[in-house]
């Protein structure tokens, strides 16, 4: 294992539910550390480019629509096995199919509306890092 990066997204769901605190605590306790946060409000052809891997899937447009919903947080997130262990603190992406415990279980209203995003793979990671950060925004 090694220390890695990872790109995470609190969604308009949470946001709009005042769960930031509580989402990154939950990042936080697990032991990843938040090196680059800041809160957006995603544009329309921000949500297409970064989505556009599921750009013929039936729910690309609905999911577009609600990225740009409301404010978004993108934050970089560090640690042991990053990614791995982000994706275990998020849980399944239906919250129907998530661990007790995990933020989707916990926060997650749907499918879609499912508070967080987070990258699945090393080479996505990186991809989805440089869409929304610089690297001076990285600030450990
Ligand atoms: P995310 O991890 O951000 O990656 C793609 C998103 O598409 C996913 O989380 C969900 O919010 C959304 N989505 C909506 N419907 C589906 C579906 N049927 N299968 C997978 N993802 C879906």
């Amino acid at each position: 294992m090694a220390i890695e990066r990872t790109f995470s997204i609190i969604k308009p769901d949470a946001t709009k539910r005042n769960l930031t605190g509580k989402i990154i605590s939950k990042f936080e306790d697990a032991g990843l550390r938040i090196v680059a946060s800041k809160r957006i409000q995603m544009t329309k052809a921000q949500a297409e480019g970064f989505y556009a891997v599921h750009k013929e899937r039936p729910f690309y447009g609905d999911l577009c629509s609600f990225m740009t919903s409301g404010p978004v947080v993108v934050q970089v997130l560090e640690g042991e096995d990053g990614i791995a262990k982000n994706r275990e603190v998020m849980g399944a992406t239906n919250p129907a199919d998530a661990a007790a415990g995990t933020i989707r279980a916990e926060f997650a209203e749907s499918i879609e509306a499912n508070s967080v995003h987070g990258s699945d793979a090393p080479e996505t990671a990186a991809e989805e890092i440089k869409f929304f950060f610089t690297d001076d925004e990285l600030v450990g």
